[in-house]
């Protein structure tokens, strides 16, 4: 689905990011991978190119612009230019109410989710448009869609990403870039073990929110990243599309 396409994408040393470089490269991209975690990212790059796959490293932060301005360089200097990107790259904590959750956890929490996606967008769309067009994907929740249980500041920040991903699509639609989100239901991955050990009594919720009562495999969130970066889906733009077991269908 990806053949020849040069594909950035965020948040790739774990969870649903991993995934995607995995799966992204199996279908012929070449992938761009950008993450804090060096080690990581190398050994999920470097498995990508024993495979035979094209893939390239880049640590860094969303949230630092001078380090997303470098990895679509690189991606542009090695690759020739950017097809599209997955902006996934994320940071959630839940448990506690508005009031407790803290401005140091609300201010990480926007910084890694709504200024790292702008990060991203304003370094990506320059580089999608010299090529003639391209596709982003970003990471949004269920939390970006409904209130999801004592978790404020990550519900606004991923209602934010909605907002932001819809501007863009319509600023950008009649030179061939769209942009469109994924409204990601809860799904195993470190951040989720991160939230349940903290929280255990949230797996059971967590679980029941889906309509299928289960959790998602990181796999399955990237298949539909794959197919939003594709060409398969060229009249989709300015979407928030659902990829949590039914939990948006009963909220
Ligand atoms: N798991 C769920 O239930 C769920 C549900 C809805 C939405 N989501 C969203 O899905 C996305 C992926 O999360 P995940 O569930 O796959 O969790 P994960 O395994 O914890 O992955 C998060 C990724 O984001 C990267 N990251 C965090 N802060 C970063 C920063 N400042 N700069 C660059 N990379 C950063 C992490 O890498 P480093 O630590 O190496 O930087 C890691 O690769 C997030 O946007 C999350 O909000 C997840």
């Amino acid at each position: 689905m990806l053949n020849g396409k040069v594909v950035m994408i965020t948040g790739a040393s774990s969870g649903i990011g991993a995934a995607a470089a995995e799966l992204f490269a199996a279908q012929g991209a070449s992938v761009v991978l950008m993450a804090r975690r060096k080690d990581r990212l190398a050994d999920i790059a470097g498995r990508i190119r024993a495979d035979g796959g094209r893939a390239l490293d880049v640590t860094g932060d969303v949230c630092r612009e001078e380090d997303v301005e470098r990895a679509v360089r690189e991606a542009v200097e090695n690759f020739g230019r950017l097809d599209a990107a997955f902006n996934n790259a994320g940071f959630a904590t839940a448990g506690v109410p508005l009031h407790e959750i803290g401005t140091d956890v609300y201010e990480r929490t926007m910084d890694v989710n709504v200024r790292g996606v702008w990060n991203c967008l304003v370094r990506q769309i320059p580089a999608m448009l010299a090529g003639g067009g391209g596709a982003v994907v970003n990471t949004s929740s269920v939390a970006g869609v409904a209130a999801t249980g004592a978790s404020a500041a990550y519900v606004a920040a991923k209602h934010a990403v909605i907002g932001m991903t819809k501007a863009a699509a319509a600023d950008y639609g009649r030179q061939g870039v769209r942009v469109n989100a994924l409204v990601v239901g809860a799904t195993r991955s470190e951040m989720m073990q991160q939230v349940i050990t903290e929280h255990p009594n949230l797996e059971s919720a967590f679980m029941a929110e889906s309509v299928q009562h289960r959790m998602a495999d990181p796999v399955e969130i990237a298949r539909a990243a794959a197919w939003l970066c594709s060409d398969q889906s060229s009249f989709v733009t300015g979407a928030a599309v659902p990829v949590d077991g039914g939990a948006t269908a009963t909220a």
